[in-house]
């Protein structure tokens, strides 16, 4: 099937690392780790398919209720990824940035990720979104407190925008949400007003280039009309 529409930006909330660990009798961390190769592999679609931008939300604010055993873990395998794949990005064109506070993440991580973005500032291919102690309540709220600190007496919707974390991220078109959890769970609330919602039963360790294509077929069968008649 040719694809004749493509979202301009896919958002991506990866979920099921943890049951998709259990049911193979491994540690909830082996399963984030599969989950990484995931990203990395939808990473390779979504070039070979020339969508424009792409947000994972990797880590939400609420993640940090979890043990601190999975947290030290993730925040583990995210320097492990960003040691291995900015390397690449840099040679495939693809931008990286995040977004999210990033004051609560070790201080070594949070370098990391500030020379990361850093050195692919001036990629454009592809704008690859790491949401990372993120939530679209806090997002929200950091806009508003910091259009309080600059004085504002009145704001639209752009100059809003311009004021959260996904202020370089167009709108979102397309939200793939794995696991058949069927909720948005905090994610991108300004940027998913008119977002098409998917939502597939696949654990995210086993999303992949196949389980992206199925989901952009399904995107062709939308009818995007932004409240018009
Ligand atoms: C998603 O998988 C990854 C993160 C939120 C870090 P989960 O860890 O939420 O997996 P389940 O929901 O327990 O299966
Ligand atoms: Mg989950």
């Amino acid at each position: 099937m040719k694809l004749k529409k493509l979202p301009n930006h896919i958002g991506f909330i990866l979920d099921g690392n943890g049951r998709w660990a259990k049911k193979r009798g491994l540690k909830r961390n082996i399963g984030h780790k599969f989950g990484v190769e995931a990203v990395k592999k939808t990473v390779e679609a979504l070039l070979e398919k020339n969508i424009k931008y792409a947000s994972f939300f990797v880590f939400s604010t609420e993640n940090f209720k979890r043990s601190k055993e999975e947290v030290d873990g993730i925040f583990d395998l995210l320097r492990q990824y960003l040691k291995s794949d900015v390397k690449e990005y840099k040679e495939k064109n693809v931008r990286l940035i995040v977004s999210g506070d990033l004051t609560k993440i070790p201080q070594d991580l949070q370098e990391q990720i500030l020379n990361s973005v850093n050195e692919t500032k001036n990629n454009d291919k592809l704008i690859v979104n790491i949401c990372l102690n993120y939530g679209g309540q806090q997002d929200i709220i950091h806009a508003c407190n910091n259009i309080i600190k600059d004085k504002l007496d009145f704001v639209d919707e752009t100059v809003f925008k311009s004021y959260l974390y996904t202020k370089d991220m167009p709108p979102l078109d397309f939200l793939i949400r794995t696991s058949g959890e069927i909720r948005i769970s905090n994610f991108m609330l300004f940027d998913l007003a008119y977002s098409e919602l998917y939502f597939t039963k696949t654990l995210w360790p086993d999303f992949n280039k196949r389980k992206l294509l199925k989901a952009l077929k399904e995107f062709q069968f939308r009818n995007r009309r932004f409240g018009k008649a």
